[in-house]
């Protein structure tokens, strides 16, 4: 009971400290890592890329997990998205000619603060740029990414292909530079805000209740490791999806109004949260519950 009570001190400590003190990034990382240390002893710090699975209690989920691994259902998915990575655009350049090192080994430094925009940006933002540079069509280039599902999981999908050229890099997010430093604030800010009918902040369900099974049938991940595995592909949804769609859900499963995808809160947010998950090893796509 004690141990329980402390915990959430902790949480009730860190979210104080997210609304007063000047951001210090490396103090944040410090007392998230130890909080999920403390919380779950017997998880390795590298499991954490695996989603929920690898958290006590959650057994029968990670056979199911392991199972599906074997044979991904998301390999369609990302067969088209390597397909569309491959194809060639109509001035004869492809995705590659766009990102550094033929995009390959650089996903690990996503999202990141670009100085030119003074804002975070994220592989999506980067892919549609690219597409739209040289003059190929997609629909994700026109549509409202919110409503269009069939043009989000067309971004998804090569999205995840551009994560797989980095699969097992380490995550390294630079949040040294001002700009950077008040983004990742303002993610920050978001992440320990609660909202909605429920009044949950992001902390409430993935701190403090990780490793509880929500309302029953709903088992919670740790934050620790949450953007590693995005692009990700849900047993339910049966598609490939954004990290901003997750976003939308967790929003929406509190009754709080979701912000549009690509919104900057968004990207501050996914900047924040893979910060946090600095040091490990990208796994996406994943499939995910
Ligand atoms: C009411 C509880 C609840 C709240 C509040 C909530 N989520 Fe979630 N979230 C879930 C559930 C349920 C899942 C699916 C199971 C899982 O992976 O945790 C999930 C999954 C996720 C995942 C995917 C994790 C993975 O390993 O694939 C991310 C990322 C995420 N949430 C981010 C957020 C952020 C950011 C916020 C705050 C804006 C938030 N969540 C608020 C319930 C919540």
């Amino acid at each position: 009971m004690k141990k329980v009570t402390l915990a959430l001190m902790v949480v009730g400590l860190m979210g104080a400290a997210a609304t007063t003190a000047q951001a210090d990034p490396k103090k944040d990382l410090e007392q998230f890592r130890n909080y999920f240390k403390q919380k779950f002893p017997t998880v390795k710090f590298d499991e954490y890329s695996n989603g929920f699975y690898h958290l006590p209690g959650m057994e029968s989920y990670r056979e199911q997990f392991e199972t599906l691994s074997e044979f991904p259902p998301y390999e369609i998915g990302l067969g088209k998205g390597t397909a569309n990575w491959n194809k060639k655009f109509p001035n004869g350049k492809t995705f590659a000619d766009c990102f550094p090192n033929g995009g390959k080994k650089i996903a690990q430094k996503y999202p990141y603060w670009d100085e030119a925009t003074k804002k975070v940006r994220t592989a999506e933002m980067d892919v549609m740029d690219c597409a739209k540079k040289n003059g190929a069509k997609f629909s994700f280039l026109e549509a409202n990414l919110d409503k269009d599902t069939k043009a989000r999981v067309e971004l998804a999908e090569i999205v995840a292909h551009f994560y797989t050229l980095s699969r097992g890099e380490r995550v390294s997010v630079d949040v040294s530079k001002p700009g950077a430093l008040a983004a990742y604030e303002a993610g920050k800010k978001f992440w320990w805000q609660k909202r909605g009918q429920l009044n949950f902040a992001c902390a409430d369900c993935h701190m403090e209740l990780a490793g509880k099974n929500f309302g029953g049938g709903q088992p919670l991940s740790a934050a620790l490791g949450h953007p590693v595995g995005w692009p990700a592909q849900r047993v339910g949804w049966a598609r490939l999806e954004t990290i901003h769609r997750r976003y939308v859900t967790c929003n929406s499963q509190v009754r709080a109004k979701p912000f549009p995808h690509s919104s900057e809160i968004y990207n501050n947010l996914q900047f924040y949260e893979t910060y946090l998950s600095s040091g490990l090893p990208l796994t996406a796509p994943a499939m995910r519950n």
